[in-house]
């Protein structure tokens, strides 16, 4: 018998959780196996981490050699091969400009670095009174508390009692669904609500402002999808006033929307971007912060013996977080993953939005491979329809992500079209039983 009782589990609502568990065993392509033997279709890629589907033999190989020659080295003041390796190879996936990388363990870790990255470059270049930061409503940074403070999704903050950095101010998000509802792709209206952050630097002053980040779209909070002409705002704003644009891209990188990076997608080049999940294709913990060699640069002052950055992880570029994300580039590039993204995207546009006439259904988003369903809530009772909708499609063999009463779907990056038939009929058949 396995115990459940020990493990506290992560966002999760654990004792209804372990009334009834739903407890993977194993996992290849697009399909779980849980522990009782049930198939289970992976509709969210994982955690929007696993483009590749689970298990890829190449990654793998590269994983299981790696720990057998090379288990972990030193991350302070010596390295070894790998993290080199990959930090080059990033930087020729990554869009022109971006020439260096910073290894982290995770997106929460990736966002607080390039936090304290943006805080360290103003002070270096002699702007050390910009130590403030903007993020926006419904955002997700992550769990740390830089992360969290720049985020903006209140039950994240509150049970914390808004402990947060100060000096943070943010953004409106760009969801309306009086305006915006069945959006396809980017909305049309919007853009307007970029010019906000021009009103809070008159207010706050350009001087006292380090950086904005925003996820280019906003993952967690249920597919945000920016309206046309809104990123190129922010840059411009950005750019005006000398303070960094930060994007968040643990999801969108990786061909999530049809380009390797989000910004690319939308021809807005930010001044550092964070990434995690595809990275190594979620199976090997690992994040990256990659910013341009003019903010490298001016780090690199004073005596050559000493520390130029005061941060950094024990883990930091691990030889077997590398070598996986080293396979896994290798996979996005061979098997021309950005193409396959573009060939089925419309295809998955049209699977999603055909969910329109289902009972409760107020929106659908989508962009590239993330698309959201978004429920009413049950009068007095929010979360609950998205709860019971997850736990249903589970029952069924499919596994599906909810936030609050909001569906999410992140399919493989090589999905079939008969994935998306799959994924929506038993989506169709599990919200028709709920009142
Ligand atoms: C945009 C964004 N930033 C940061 C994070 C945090 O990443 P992690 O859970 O790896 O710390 C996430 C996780 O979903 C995310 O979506």
């Amino acid at each position: 018998m396995l115990n459940l009782e020990s493990y506290w589990m992560p966002y999760t609502a654990n004792r209804a959780f372990k009334r009834n568990p739903r407890i993977i065993e194993s996992a290849s392509g697009f399909y779980y196996k849980t522990r009782d033997g049930q198939t289970v279709m992976d509709s969210f890629s994982g955690l929007w981490t696993s483009g590749l589907g689970h298990c890829h033999p190449r990654i793998v190989k590269a994983v299981q050699e790696q720990v057998a020659k090379l288990d972990y080295s030193a991350a302070f003041q010596v390295s070894h091969t790998g993290a080199f390796e990959l930090a080059d190879k990033l930087i020729n996936f990554a869009p022109p400009g971006f020439e260096r990388v910073f290894f982290t363990n995770s997106g929460s870790e990736a966002v607080d670095t390039a936090l304290k990255i943006a805080l360290a470059w103003q002070r270096v270049r002699g702007e050390g009174t910009r130590i403030g930061f903007i993020g926006r409503e419904k955002g997700y940074h992550g769990v740390n508390f830089g992360g969290m403070s720049v985020g903006g999704i209140p039950a994240n903050r509150e049970m914390f009692g808004n402990v947060t950095l100060p000096n943070v101010r943010h953004l409106s998000h760009t969801l309306d669904l009086e305006h915006n509802a069945f959006s396809k792709g980017q909305p049309e209206w919007g853009s307007h609500l970029a010019d906000e952050l021009e009103r809070i630097i008159t207010l706050h002053n350009a001087k006292n402002i380090a950086a904005v980040i925003v996820e280019p779209v906003s993952g967690s909070a249920g597919v945000l999808v920016p309206p046309v002409g809104y990123l190129e705002r922010l840059r411009e704003i950005c750019t005006r006033h000398g303070i960094l644009l930060i994007f968040d891209e643990v999801i969108t990188a990786f061909y999530r929307i049809g380009a390797p990076f989000g910004c690319e997608r939308f021809g807005v080049t930010p001044d550092i971007i964070t990434t995690a999940k595809g990275i190594t294709n979620g199976v090997i913990p690992m994040g990256a912060v990659l910013v341009g060699s003019n903010i490298y640069q001016d780090f690199m002052n004073g005596p050559e013996y000493a520390i130029e950055f005061f941060h950094g992880y024990t883990y930091s570029g691990h030889p077997v977080a590398a070598a996986a994300a080293l396979a896994a580039l290798d996979v996005y590039i061979e098997e021309d993953i950005g193409n396959k993204v573009r060939e089925i995207t419309p295809l998955f546009e049209a699977a999603i939005h055909a969910m329109r006439d289902v009972p409760h259904v107020i929106d659908i988003r989508n962009i590239g491979l993330m698309g959201a369903i978004e429920m009413a809530p049950r009068p007095g009772q929010p979360g609950s329809r998205g709860m019971e909708a997850h736990v249903k499609c589970f029952e069924r063999g499919l596994m599906i992500r909810h936030a609050m009463d909001t569906l999410q779907f992140s399919p493989f990056l090589t999905s079939t079209p008969d994935l998306f038939d799959e994924t929506f009929d038993i989506v169709r058949k599990v919200l028709d039983t709920i009142d």
